[in-house]
């Protein structure tokens, strides 16, 4: 199962990608979690280890390989290949992490959502789909804000595209333009997630504002503070307290994923 992970800037995509992808693992199935962000924060919500974190190289910038595998022999040829073998590289490059699970880091491209087709940009697109339309394990991408890289090739294998909010009008306001890009692109399951929420009138508003969205309000996280004191000491916030409020309702989240798992694919 595919799962995408996509939202406006700091709502909780890395705490949400980065805990499933866990539970996933702590269940015995192979997972591979993506982390397609600059900031490269899903490896410390997974609980890597410092040693492993610290060599990591994020794929988008690893230059020579990009230019073997485009065939970019020198900046400003304008002819490279768009469609490079990639098929061996998230084995080569992913690292593991704690109950087995995987890690491979994306990085992002730092180029204007103009559909830029360069190098690297050709080579995560192309990455992208063959992880989401080639690979057995248990996939959890934790997207850039942007969602430069969703498009009609990435966006095909994706099972699931869970969407977080925040209880704010302008989370909510780009959560409608990326269910409407899903939908474009022919996602069928895309869920709402709501974060950090603190009260029922939060829930109510969120229901209000999405009463004629044809995408339902799936489930909500409780704002918790054990998150940000795991955050402070640079610990996973299910390894800092796996019994929080937000820990225990991605437990519940997890458990309706997972029964969707098998209906999608094992029955
Ligand atoms: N349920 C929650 N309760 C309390 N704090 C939370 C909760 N979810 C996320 N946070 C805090 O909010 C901040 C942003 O969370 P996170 O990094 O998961 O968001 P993001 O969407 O991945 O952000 P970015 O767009 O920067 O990658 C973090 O400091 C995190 O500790
Ligand atoms: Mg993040």
């Amino acid at each position: 199962m595919k799962i995408a992970v996509a939202g406006k800037g700091g709502v909780g995509k890395t705490l949400i990608a980065g805990t499933l992808a866990r539970m996933f693992a702590k269940d015995g199935f192979n997972v591979l979690a993506i982390d397609n962000d600059s900031a490269m924060n899903l490896s410390y919500t997974l609980g890597i280890d410092t040693d492993i974190k610290e060599k990591i190289v994020p794929i988008s910038e690893m230059k020579k390989m990009i230019e073997e595998r485009t065939n970019v022999s020198g900046a400003g040829l304008g002819v490279y290949n768009i469609n490079p073998e990639v098929s061996d590289i998230p084995d080569r490059f992913k690292v593991s992490g704690p109950d087995g699970l995987q890690l491979l880091v994306l990085g992002s491209i730092e180029e204007p959502a103009t559909g830029c087709l360069c190098p690297e940009n050709a080579l995560i697109r192309t990455l992208l789909y063959n992880l989401f339309v080639k690979r057995n394990e248990v996939i959890v991408v934790d997207f850039e804000a942007g969602l430069e890289h969703l498009g009609r090739g990435t966006a095909k294998g994706i099972d699931i595209m869970l969407v977080i909010t925040e209880p704010s009008q302008k989370s909510l306001d780009l959560c409608s333009k990326i269910i409407n890009l899903s939908k474009k692109l022919g996602v069928i399951n895309i869920f709402l997630i709501a974060n950090k929420i603190i009260d029922d009138s939060q829930i109510d508003a969120i229901h209000k504002r999405i009463s004629e969205w044809e995408v339902p309000l799936y489930h909500t996280v409780p704002f918790d503070s054990d998150v940000g004191k795991a955050d402070l000491n640079g610990i996973s916030p299910i390894d800092f307290n796996s019994n929080s409020e937000a820990m225990n309702s991605l437990k519940n989240l997890y458990i309706k994923l997972k029964k969707l798992k098998e209906e999608l694919f094992d029955l």
